[in-house]
């Protein structure tokens, strides 16, 4: 009797499991999306990010080239940790004379913004 209703309450969990994790990540796949299309607003604007100045970005125009096309981004930052962090200008994770601006500590994007186009270049 007592294994007939953990047995019960076991298929409820996960039936209800089953119902409920499409709808979550549906509702995270919508904001992500939003989020994504912001970041990709602030990496593509003249006056804010302006990455396309220095790098070749998929979907952008008139790329220049003084820094590496971003690209397979995930490839190479399987840290999205890391990747914030490089971009923010975390000391430690910058090349010696680079044009690169240091995007978080310089206050030129805030970590807010630099996390959407994280979110943005994540998907490259
Ligand atoms: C004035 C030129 C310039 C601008 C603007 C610029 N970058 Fe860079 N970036 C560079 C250079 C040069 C490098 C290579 C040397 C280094 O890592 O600092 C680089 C490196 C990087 C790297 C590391 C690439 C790798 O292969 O590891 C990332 C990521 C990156 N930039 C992202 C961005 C993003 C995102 C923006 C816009 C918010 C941006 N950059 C704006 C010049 C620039």
């Amino acid at each position: 009797m007592k294994n007939k209703l953990i047995h019960a309450l076991a298929a409820t969990a996960v039936a209800a499991t089953m119902l409920s994790a499409p709808t979550i990540g549906a509702a995270a796949d919508t904001a992500n999306a939003k989020v994504i299309a912001q970041g990709k607003k602030i990496a593509f604007s003249r006056s804010k990010g302006n990455c396309l100045a220095c790098h070749m970005i998929k979907g952008g125009s008139l790329p220049g080239n003084i820094g590496p096309a971003l690209i397979a981004m995930k490839l190479r930052y399987p840290d999205k940790q890391k990747l914030y962090n490089k971009i923010w200008g975390k000391p430690e994770l910058e090349v010696k004379y680079s044009m690169m601006p240091p995007f978080g500590r310089h206050v030129i994007l805030t970590d807010d913004q630099i996390k959407k186009v994280v979110e943005f270049i994540y998907t490259l």
